[in-house]
């Protein structure tokens, strides 16, 4: 079955398609009107994806030499409405017109699987660390539609700390790689900050970490950028792997995956092959949101019965859990 997936739900107008063998096209394009604002901006995104989607997704049949596929789906949530709108309403016209299947799929679902994708893929069942701009969820992942959360942040996501960070040092949006690049040059050392942790939980908390930054930075001795983006990106990846840690310990499970924005940070893919767990690290294209991971999993669903009606809308916040 050869499926067209669609993802709007933020800044990246992505299609793909996905077939038996695998990912047959993926097309990203990244929209840079945001840069000046610092940060996604909402209703600028929508407009955005509206000029984008037909052309993306024209590339995507293009390269992928299938004009029909067999079906559509298209990420109806998490994300910014209007943004998440424009992609799904695309794909629920595609599957009229062509007479095929509809399909909601789950942003966040749509990360987590996206090392199905790669060979070898992890088999169920998996921890999933899913970090990205705007969340930072530990899953137990025991099969297709069972996840369960153990850990999430009870304030800022991972991404949204590395963005903060990059904006308080005047690095430009998004921050995550600016602060991955700088800290390759600094002492992950020169600063000690915080850990902070929720007490009786595997929850995470950035805004203190993010906070203590800005203090840091405040004071005449500061250490360089490149130590500030190196300390305090070993103090997040700290964090993240220590619940990771927990997690594998408390349920018995040694398969983890990484997944989201984040899971492109070089210390966190490096440092999750040391802890001793069979660790599954996509490449880094698939970490940022793209359209494979939507198609994966759209894809994965519908082979397993699963349809949705035209008449299905957006859901902002849909948890992956419920
Ligand atoms: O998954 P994603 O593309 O979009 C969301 O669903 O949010 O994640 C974007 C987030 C941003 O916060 C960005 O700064 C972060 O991922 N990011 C990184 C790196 N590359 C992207 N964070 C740390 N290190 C990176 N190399
Ligand atoms: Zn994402």
């Amino acid at each position: 079955m050869n499926v067209l997936g669609i993802e709007t739900s933020c800044d990246e107008t992505a299609a793909s398609v996905v077939g038996p063998s695998g990912v047959l096209a993926d097309i990203v394009h990244t929209q840079l009107i945001h840069v000046e604002f610092g940060g996604v901006v909402p209703e600028l995104a929508a407009r955005a994806h509206v000029e984008k989607v037909v052309a993306v997704v024209d590339a995507c049949l293009a390269r992928s030499g299938v004009s029909h596929p067999d079906a559509v789906c298209a990420t109806a949530g998490p994300g910014l409405i209007g943004a998440v709108l424009v992609g799904f309403c695309y794909a629920k016209a595609l599957a009229a017109a062509w007479d095929v299947p509809f399909l909601s799929v789950n942003h966040l679902e749509g990360h987590m699987l996206s090392p199905l994708l790669d060979d070898p893929a992890p088999e169920f069942p998996f921890l999933a660390l899913v970090v990205s701009g705007g969340h930072t969820t530990l899953y137990a992942c025991h099969g297709l539609g069972e996840y369960e959360i153990l850990a999430a942040t009870v304030d800022d996501a991972a991404g949204e700390a590395f963005d903060k960070v990059a904006r308080m040092m005047g690095l430009g949006y998004p921050g995550g790689p600016v602060i991955d690049e700088l800290a390759a040059k600094g002492n992950n050392r020169a600063v000690d900050f915080p850990h902070p942790r929720v007490r009786g939980t595997l929850d995470w908390s950035f805004s203190g970490l993010k906070t203590s930054v800005r203090s840091h930075l405040l004071k005449n001795d500061r250490a360089s950028d490149e130590d500030v983006a190196a300390s305090f990106q070993r103090a997040a990846v700290d964090c993240l792997l220590d619940r990771v840690k927990k997690a594998a310990k408390q349920t018995g499970l040694r398969r983890v995956v990484i997944a989201g924005g984040v899971a492109a940070n070089s210390e966190l893919r490096l440092r999750i092959n040391q802890m001793g767990l069979e660790a599954y690290v996509p490449p880094r294209s698939r970490c940022t949101d793209n359209g494979a991971m939507i198609a994966n999993v759209g894809r994965l669903h519908l082979m397993a019965g699963r349809r949705d009606n035209l008449n299905a809308g957006v859901r902002p916040g849909w948890s992956v859990a419920e």
